[in-house]
């Protein structure tokens, strides 16, 4: 199963100064290090992370599989096709909202969506459609065109107990109900350092797609080492 890092929060913490640290195509390159698979990144809208120069450079750089998250809407499609990314997320996207929030209705934007799936898939980048874990949404998918999905895992990340093992089963069905219909499946959205292992347990599924937590915990793996460094040059400087 392929690992799919999600460098957004990195972007989120370098907008928050208007600098140019962190940098998402660094923590890219770091993360294909530790093994990433591949890299994501979501071009909002309203870009309040990952900002066009990133997506570029990150396509330029980095040789592992692109993940452009996207809304299914002409601008981004037209930055999707110039930019080549080796797959695309269609996600839907609210403007308040503090991150995705649940998966594409695929009826209600149905057209926009096919639109999106036939002007990328043309050019021979695969679409993958964010949906809930239902049969209706995964046959729709697979009407659609879609040639992947990734089954939102937001309700069983957040759940307990007994609900998070029906949520999981309803993970489980509807992993095997695409791929028996021939779609590849992909899972994401709240996965973490104690979550995960359940997830992939589920027999098929593609990859997962992990942004929070992993950037989360870097900070802990991280941060004694930057603060024994900034120690070190403060006493360097003092013995000047
Ligand atoms: N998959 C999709 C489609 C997402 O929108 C997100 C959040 O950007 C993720 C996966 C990663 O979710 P998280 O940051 O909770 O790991």
């Amino acid at each position: 199963m392929l690992l799919g890092v999600n460098v957004d929060h990195v972007a989120t913490v370098r907008e928050a100064r208007n600098g140019t640290e962190p940098d998402p195509l660094l923590a890219a390159e770091l993360a294909i290090r530790g093994g990433a698979d591949g890299i994501t990144v979501h071009l909002r809208e309203d870009r309040r992370h990952i900002q066009d120069s990133d997506l570029k450079i990150i396509r330029r750089k980095i040789s592992v599989e692109l993940n452009l998250e996207m809304a299914a809407t002409k601008e981004m499609i037209n930055i999707a096709l110039r930019v080549k990314p080796d797959m695309v997320t269609l996600v839907p996207e609210k403007r308040a909202e503090l991150t995705t929030e649940g998966g594409l209705d695929l009826i209600k934007s149905k057209e926009k969506i096919k639109r999106a799936i036939n002007a990328i898939q043309d050019k021979g980048i695969p679409v993958s459609l964010f949906i809930n874990p239902s049969f209706t949404d995964i046959e729709m998918s697979k009407k659609l065109g879609a040639q992947m999905v990734e089954i939102h895992t937001g309700l069983y990340a957040n759940a307990k107990g007994n609900k998070q093992t029906r949520e999981l089963k309803r993970v489980k069905d509807a992993v095997k109900r695409g791929i028996d219909i021939g779609l590849k499946v992909n899972a994401g959205h709240g996965l973490n350092f104690t979550n995960i292992k359940k997830i992939a347990a589920i027999d098929g599924i593609r990859g997962f797609y992990i942004g929070h937590s992993i950037i989360a915990n870097s900070i802990y793996t991280g941060i004694e080492k930057a603060v024994r460094e900034m120690k070190r040059l403060i006493r360097e400087g003092e013995r000047r």
